[in-house]
């Protein structure tokens, strides 16, 4: 797989504001990376995960729900959490188009809902998605200005995902959204790893 196709593929169907998020959530990962000392393959994969993570959002529900179908059944969460539908789409368009491998499919699956079992990579994903530059939202202002004011190391990549998914729990109850299972799950497990 190569990072030029797929920056010239997202250039080409996404909008330009979502391109631009993309690269640099792919940008902030590869930093994440790199300052935790890992090795060249899970950088480089970093990146190519976040050039796609967003990949299928700007599809409508119905394609997205299609790209899925082909290749497994949805949950009934899955299809109440319609926003987040695009992360399993994404990663099974990812694959069709660009032959990504497993950890990159998994850094892609997990990007909105977190899981409880992610994989390092999974969490920098996750992390880089809520904190990259280009996000302006007040949590993520202040999200990206905690990690950023820290040393890199695992405690806060755990601390940090724990607080993203405080803030969207708390986000999509204020609005009344649907909450995806897998984040309360995955919140309630790194809340235990982030805080003892
Ligand atoms: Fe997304
Ligand atoms: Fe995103």
């Amino acid at each position: 797989m190569s990072d030029e196709i797929i920056l010239g593929y997202i250039n080409k169907n996404l909008s330009k504001q979502r391109y631009s998020h993309s690269v640099s959530v792919a940008e902030t990962a590869k930093k994440i990376g790199e300052d935790l000392g890992l090795p060249d393959r899970d950088v480089k994969e970093l990146y190519t995960a976040g050039l796609c993570h967003d990949i299928a959002k700007e599809l409508p529900k119905d394609e997205q729900i299609k790209l899925i179908e082909k290749h497994q059944k949805l949950s009934n969460e899955d299809l109440i959490c319609r926003s987040t539908l695009h992360q399993l789409a994404g990663a099974y368009l990812a694959r069709e188009l660009f032959g990504i491998n497993d950890r990159v499919f998994g850094m892609i699956r997990y990007h909105c809902t977190g899981s409880p079992d992610m994989t390092l990579c999974e969490k920098i994903i996750f992390i880089s998605d809520y904190i990259e530059p280009l996000r302006e939202h007040h949590s993520c202002v202040l999200l990206r200005r905690y990690f950023t004011e820290r040393r890199t190391d695992l405690r806060l990549i755990d601390v940090t995902a724990a607080k993203c998914c405080k803030r969207t729990l708390d986000l999509l109850e204020s609005k009344g959204h649907p909450i995806h299972p897998l984040t309360i799950q995955t919140y309630e497990k790194l809340k235990n790893i982030a805080y003892n």
